[in-house]
Parts: structure tokens; C-alpha cells; sequence
């Protein structure tokens, strides 16, 4: 479409997984709105290096998305000096290793409304602005794990179960309003949130994977950029599962 430039909301746009698609999107000359939590500075950093690298405007935006009310306060911004989107990514996600005994109440919120409840509520928030239009994509971040299961990270795996039905649901809810809904699950990514992992429990674990590496973000953020464009047209409330064959 002549003379429009593409929208992407972006949420966990801090994070390793969520610089790759700032990136790619970037390098597709859309308007880019990121949001971060704790690293702001270094988002703050990516959109000027992006503004200055691609020419491309990009918004950094604050927001605990496991606060209801922050959700909210970071989507009125965006419509309010952008009211037609187009893509919204959710990527913000945490991990919590452990045993579920000793998961406390408060753990356990965290997990849930950081990985799903923000999901559902960023979809919730956006609906009105893609339905007027009657187009629009979003992409939710998943795991292998939805799936899977993995022992020690039960809840989180629940989150992203979670996460994988509603994508499921909502992609069929939602098509024939003409907006496409999918996920990717992603397998083991070199990423921060693997920091906890020692070398060699990196390196067994990627003995473990087919392929014999991880992923890296760039292969996920090319697949989302596929997920939410033309080429994926007849593609809707898929779990794409990026995982190197791992599972
Ligand atoms: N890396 C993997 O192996 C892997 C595997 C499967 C799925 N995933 C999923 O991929 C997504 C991105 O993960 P990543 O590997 O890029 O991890 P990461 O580098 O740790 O990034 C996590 C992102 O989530 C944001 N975030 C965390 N808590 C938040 C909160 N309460 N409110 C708002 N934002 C919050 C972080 O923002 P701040 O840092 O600014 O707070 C950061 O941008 C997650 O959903 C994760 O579950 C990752």
C-alpha cells in the first residue's frame, strides 16, 4: 500500500528475543512501538540505534504487563498518537525455575499475568482498532514447553499452554473478521533468559537438540516477520514450533 507505513506493537522489545524483531521490522522500514520494564535504558538505546541505522520511528514505552492497569495506560498512548495498527507481537515472558511446593502465591501471579494475563489483555486492547479496520496480525510468543510440559517449570509451562489455546481460539474467532492470529513456540534460544544455565549445562543441552545449537533470535524473528505478513496469508491460529527438531 503506497504511502503506508506499517505498525508494529512490541512487547519484551528489551529482551533478547524481542531486539531481533525491533530489528527485523526495522530493517522493513515499519513505525515501531517497543515496549520494556526493567532494561528502559537499553530500549531507549535500540530505538535511537534503529531510528539512526533503518530512518525508522521508534517509540519506547514502560509498562509492568503484569499490571492490569499498565497495560491499559501503554495502549491509550500508542492509540492515542496511533490509532490504526496493524501487528502486535506479545514477547515479554519470564521464567521461573523450581519446584511447585515451593511456588508462593506471589510467584505464581507473577508468572501467569506476566506470560498470559498480559497476552490476553494487550489482544483485548487492540481488538477495537483492527476490528474497525477489519485486517490485522498478532503473534503471541509461545514455548515447546505449552506443549511439553517441563518438570521445573510447571507453572510456566501452564502459561504458555495458556497461551497456546487462546491463540488457538482466538485465531478461529477471529478470522472472519479478516485478522490472523498465530504463535510460535519457540525451543531453546540463546537469549538472557538462559543465563541461569552454567557452560556445560549449555553445552549437554545442546548436544540434546538435533540440530546441535540452539536457536538465535534473528531465526525467530524471521519467522514472526513471515507469521504476520503476506507470505503467511492463509496461515491462522497456528503453533508454529521452532525448536531446532529438540522435541
Ligand atoms: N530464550 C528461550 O530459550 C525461550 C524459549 C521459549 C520461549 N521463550 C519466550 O520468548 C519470549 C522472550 O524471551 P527472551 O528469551 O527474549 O527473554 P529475555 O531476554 O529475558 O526478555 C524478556 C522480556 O520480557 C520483558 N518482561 C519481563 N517481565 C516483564 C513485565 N512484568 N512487564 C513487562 N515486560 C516484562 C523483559 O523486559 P525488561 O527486561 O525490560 O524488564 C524483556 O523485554 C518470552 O515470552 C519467553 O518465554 C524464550
Amino acid at each position: 500500500m503506497s504511502g503506508h507505513i506499517p505498525t508494529l506493537i512490541l512487547t519484551g522489545a528489551s529482551g533478547g528475543i524481542g531486539r531481533a524483531i525491533a530489528e527485523e521490522y526495522a530493517k522493513h522500514d515499519w513505525r515501531l512501538f517497543l515496549q520494556g520494564f526493567r532494561h528502559i535504558d537499553d530500549l531507549r538505546a535500540l530505538c535511537e540505534e534503529l531510528s539512526s541505522r533503518y530512518g525508522v520511528t521508534a517509540t519506547a514505552l514502560r509498562a509492568d504487563l503484569s499490571d492490569p492497569d499498565a497495560v491499559n495506560g501503554m495502549f491509550s498512548t500508542i492509540l492515542r498518537e496511533e490509532p490504526s495498527q496493524d501487528v502486535l507481537i506479545n514477547c515479554a515472558g519470564i521464567a521461573w525455575f523450581g519446584l511447585v511446593q515451593n511456588m508462593t502465591d506471589a510467584d505464581y501471579s507473577r508468572v501467569m499475568e506476566t506470560n498470559f494475563g498480559s497476552v490476553f489483555r494487550c489482544c483485548r486492547a487492540i481488538l477495537p482498532s483492527m476490528l474497525h479496520r477489519h485486517s490485522g496480525c498478532i503473534l503471541n510468543i509461545s514455548s515447546m514447553w505449552g506443549s511439553a510440559g517441563s518438570s521445573t517449570e510447571a507453572v510456566y509451562s501452564a502459561s504458555k499452554g495458556a497461551i497456546d489455546a487462546f491463540t488457538r481460539a482466538l485465531g478461529k474467532e477471529l478470522a472472519p473478521s479478516g485478522i490472523r492470529v498465530n504463535a510460535i513456540a519457540c525451543g531453546v534460544i540463546d537469549t538472557p533468559m538462559n543465563d541461569i544455565l552454567s557452560d556445560n549445562d549449555k553445552a549437554a543441552l545442546a548436544d540434546d537438540i538435533p540440530l546441535g545449537r540452539f536457536g538465535r533470535p534473528e531465526e525467530i524473528a524471521r519467522t514472526a516477520y513471515f507469521l504476520t505478513g503476506p507470505d503467511s496469508s492463509y496461515i491462522t491460529g497456528q503453533i508454529i514450533r521452532a525448536d531446532g527438531a529438540y522435541l
